[in-house]
């Protein structure tokens, strides 16, 4: 599939079939958070597969994550990530999470596979649910697996886009 056509044609998955997502896609979406790129290539993402009960029990008492069979908790290692000496205290590890992320859910699609980008917890809690270190910071969660049969987009306007024009200015 050309990349335009993948980009247009993706769409958040939010209700899954209970089958497992096979080992060789879940390598393969591993592979592209692997080549995506990061600030000096530092590759400071951390990646954890929640694929056993509890985890699953777990994350989704903190998050919604939509009964999927499995779900990619995506983190930035601090200790990893390019820091600013401009503008201290600034660090890519969020970008870089999320361009390993962005990779990950373009792959599960060209794969087959639907996935569904989560931000709506608080990184706190699933930092001490999953007892992360302190310099793990809990950014996003992909769930994924197989969209259910009669799986849309969930919201009619989902093919509505901004005109180019309106959010880019040519100086
Ligand atoms: C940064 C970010 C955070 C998101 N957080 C959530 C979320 O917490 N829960 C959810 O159901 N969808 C979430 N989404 C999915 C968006 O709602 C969805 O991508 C958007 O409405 C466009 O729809 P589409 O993915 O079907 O094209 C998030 C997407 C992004 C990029």
């Amino acid at each position: 599939m050309d990349f335009l056509t993948l980009a247009k044609e993706r769409f958040s998955v939010r209700s899954f079939q209970s089958k497992p997502v096979e080992q060789e896609k879940i390598d393969l979406i591993l592979k592209a958070a692997q080549l995506a790129p990061t600030a000096v290539n530092y590759q400071p993402q951390m990646i954890y597969l929640l694929k056993s009960e509890e985890a699953l029990d777990k994350i989704s008492a903190l998050a919604p994550t939509y009964e999927a069979p499995m779900v990619f908790l995506i983190c930035a290692d601090e200790n990893r990530t390019w820091k600013s000496k401009m503008e201290p205290g600034y660090s890519t590890g969020e970008m870089d999470a999320t361009i390993v992320t962005t990779h990950m859910m373009l792959e599960a699609w060209e794969l087959g596979i639907g996935s569904v980008w989560v931000r709506l917890f608080d990184s706190r809690k699933v930092a001490n649910a999953f007892n992360l270190q302190e310099n793990i910071k809990p950014i996003c969660l992909l769930p994924i697996g197989y969209a259910a049969e009669n799986c849309v987009p969930y919201a009619p306007w989902h093919n509505v886009y901004r005109p180019i024009e309106d959010f880019t200015i040519t100086l």
